[in-house]
């Protein structure tokens, strides 16, 4: 069964600095390999749900630089369809630094570039899709007018509230699946549940749970993978479990897909670079079933 997804969201290059201990504030640390790859959480997600098989349409904004078509390499190369990507003039493309840890840990700064120049007319070239997946590294009046979107067309509205910021709270009630990591989840507290709605909460080593209206309906493991770089692992989850959801996988089948993707993105470095195919998250679930 093909879904189809339609994502709001950040495009970025991503500049890595791999292999040196994370700096303190001040501090310099040396030693360190570089690397670029395409990445933003928007494109991240797209690409991810177009490997594991959905239709994926992105909207987002590149500058009119250089960097653009690198950032939108991957995009392109896997099928999903960058037509209502827009490109502004003057404007540079979306790039995060990023330092990753010997252990795979990382820290990341975002200068958005055109990713602030996302419109809600750019939202209007949505087609209609099972699910729209939306970030927040994209102005919010962009995902309001996703949301509008959704609620027009009937998709499901899925916010990986990433990076954690104020949003108005009529946003998280109209969503029908939130995701979050434990940083998220703290930083929104009680907002984030409320009637009706999904929230996916990611625990890095320790798993994830699906909460229904504040209450666990699913809880899926680690699954147990050697991690090298952990960028990206929280946008595939995201790019998962909306395919999952969007498939009418059951909940806890869904978590567990998400899961399992998710794990497989650490396993190599780089976000985009990492991102799983359908058939090795279907391996890993068979090897380990939960
Ligand atoms: O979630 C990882 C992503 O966050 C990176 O690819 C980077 O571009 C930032 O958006």
């Amino acid at each position: 069964m093909t879904v189809t997804i339609g994502v709001v969201g950040s495009i970025n290059l991503d500049l890595v600095a791999s292999g040196a201990p994370l700096p303190r504030a001040g501090e310099t640390v040396t030693g360190a390999r570089f690397a670029q790859h395409p990445g933003g959480k928007g494109a991240n997600q797209a690409l991810a749900a177009r490997r594991l098989g959905a239709e994926v349409k992105m909207v987002g904004c590149v500058g009119d630089d250089a960097l653009a078509e690198t950032a939108l390499a991957l995009l392109r190369q896997d099928g999903v369809d960058v037509g209502a990507v827009m490109s502004e003039i003057g404007t540079p493309t979306g790039v995060a630094l990023i330092a990753v840890s010997p252990e795979g840990e990382n820290q990341i700064t975002v200068a958005s570039g055109a990713n602030a120049n996302v419109s809600p007319s750019d939202v209007a070239g949505l087609p209609n899709c099972d699910v729209i997946l939306c970030q927040l590294e994209v102005p919010v009046h962009a995902i309001e007018a996703a949301a509008d979107r959704a609620t027009a067309t009937g998709a499901l509205l899925a916010i990986n509230l990433a990076p954690a910021m104020e949003v108005p709270s009529t946003l998280l009630d109209r969503a029908d699946l939130l995701i979050v990591n434990e940083i998220e989840a703290a930083f929104y507290g009680e907002a984030l549940h409320h009637d009706g709605g999904l929230v996916a909460l990611t625990l890095g080593g320790e798993g994830a749970v699906l909460f229904k209206q504040g209450r666990e309906i699913a809880r899926s493991k680690a699954y147990p993978v050697n991690v090298v770089d952990t960028t990206g692992a929280g946008d595939t989850f995201c790019g998962a479990l909306a395919c999952a959801l969007a498939e009418g996988q059951e909940p806890q089948a869904a978590l567990n897909f998400a899961s399992a993707a998710g794990a497989l993105a650490v396993t190599k470095p780089g976000a985009q670079p990492s991102l799983p195919w359908r058939a090795q998250v279907d391996q890993l679930l068979s090897e380990s079933p939960s």
